[in-house]
């Protein structure tokens, strides 16, 4: 067995894993394979990415192709068809009035540029007092530090220091006294969105530049929006010029059986950040959508100089593209969005089969999204659902938890037979557990 030591893995448990590993080797559509042989049934799509299923033929001859043929084009200054095709497709795919796309390399990347892309738009039109960011508790947007600061996860946030100043956050919306096992949309909650006028009415709207929101909060354990939430947020940002940004990077590409959320709920921001399902998770890639207008905005320089003063070395890489363009090919032509609208109430009728089961206090579901809440360990916080984790993961299937919340997210080609087996597996664990 390699040593283990040199790698300081992410997120993760570094002494808990290294005493006992998981190790995956291989993978295929819904199943990876673990260092032991032993089949695991995919039950996150690996990190909400690979929405098509895993080891996609047609994906990894595209990778090969590009790779032999033009293997890196400077970002800077030149291009590559790939970008330009990939670029063309993806705001012909997402509703709304969007017609510009910046790529970057993650949805950490994709949150930076959003809110550069924001201050800096206001600034481009005369109103560079328009500075100040609105986040969420609860939110993640990843872990930069305009992400960690947007975001509302105290864990993610407390040991970095001040992080940027000028932001502040609106109430989560998770309540469980009045909306514990809601199926989809629970029906209490859209006057939290309200907070805005109060929060705008601190800081004055022409000091604020945007509000950013993930329309399904994921890592911190699904939180679905109140019915009338995110209009009522749309109509304040509309009332005070300020700009709306969804973080999708989750809720892309069919997780909510759409092509993307603001298809699914009808209301259009005028920022998207996108990644993960971007390529199937195969290349790292993400993408900032703006709606129009705004790239024209910053188009006053001289022709012959730099408009926006932003990038990345792998900024439309031709390998993310290509992957990009072949995991478009495979979501249109196996209609997977369609697909995973299908399924999502035969998953919804499985998840809830939970209710009642040992530790459930909450179960909440939308698309192809689940989070299962249990009660946590006096003093012990976190305790029971990495038990949970560690005792599917024996058993033959990968969930995701954050604190005591399991969820689940799993790749768009799922059957039924799977998700009959992700609830046996749950509830067989649930019920054996402290
Ligand atoms: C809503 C949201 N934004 C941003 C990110 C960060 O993406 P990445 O890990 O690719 O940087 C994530 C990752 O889970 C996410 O769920």
């Amino acid at each position: 067995m390699t040593n283990m030591d040199a790698y300081w893995m992410p997120f993760t448990a570094n002494r808990q894993f290294k005493a006992n590993p998981r190790m995956l080797v291989s993978a295929k559509d819904m199943h990876f394979t673990s260092d032991d042989n032993r089949s695991i049934l995919d039950g996150t799509a690996g990190l909400w990415c690979v929405n098509a299923g895993h080891a996609r033929e047609t994906i990894a001859e595209a990778v090969k192709q590009q790779v032999l043929r033009l293997d890196y084009s400077p970002a800077f200054q030149m291009g590559h068809p790939g970008a330009f095709e990939l670029a063309e497709r993806l705001v012909k795919m997402i509703p709304g009035n969007f017609d510009r796309v910046f790529f970057t390399n993650s949805g950490s990347e994709s949150v930076e540029t959003a809110l550069k892309i924001a201050i800096a738009y206001h600034r481009v039109k005369g109103e560079g007092t328009r500075q100040r960011l609105i986040g969420r508790e609860r939110g993640y947007h990843g872990v930069g530090f305009g992400g960690i600061s947007v975001g509302g996860i105290g864990t993610n946030r407390k040991y970095f220091g001040s992080l940027l100043t000028g932001v502040d956050h609106l109430s989560h919306t998770h309540n469980l006294e009045h909306n514990a096992f809601s199926r989809k949309q629970p029906e209490w909650g859209a006057h939290l969105a309200d907070e805005l006028e109060r929060i705008v009415a601190l800081h004055d709207a022409s000091n604020i530049a945007a509000v950013i929101v993930e329309p399904v909060a994921g890592s911190t354990g699904v939180l679905i929006p109140p019915k009338g939430y995110l209009e009522r947020l749309r109509a304040i940002c509309d009332k005070y010029g300020i700009l709306l940004i969804f973080d999708e990077v989750i809720t892309g590409f069919g997780r909510l059986g759409s092509s993307f959320a603001t298809e699914y709920f009808g209301v259009v921001p005028d920022i998207v950040t996108a990644a993960k399902g971007i390529t199937n998770g195969t290349v790292p890639m993400g993408a900032v959508f703006v709606k129009e207008g705004i790239y024209d905005a910053f188009m006053n320089a001289p022709e012959n100089a730099i408009e926006l003063f932003h990038g990345y070395t792998y900024s439309g890489h031709p390998l993310a593209c290509a992957a990009a363009l072949a995991t478009l090919d495979i979501y249109e032509e196996e209609r997977l969005f369609e697909r995973a609208d299908k399924m999502a109430g035969y998953w919804e009728n499985a998840v809830h089969s939970l209710n009642g089961v040992r530790h459930v206090i909450d179960v909440r579901n939308l698309g192809l999204v689940a989070g299962i809440e249990l009660e946590s360990i006096a003093g012990k916080p976190g305790k029971r659902a990495f038990d949970c984790f560690l005792q599917c993961y024996e058993k033959g299937l990968l969930i995701r938890t954050t604190g005591d919340i399991i969820v689940l997210s799993p790749p768009l080609i799922i059957e039924k037979e799977h998700i009959d087996r992700i609830v046996e597996i749950l509830t067989g664990v649930l019920q054996e557990m402290e």
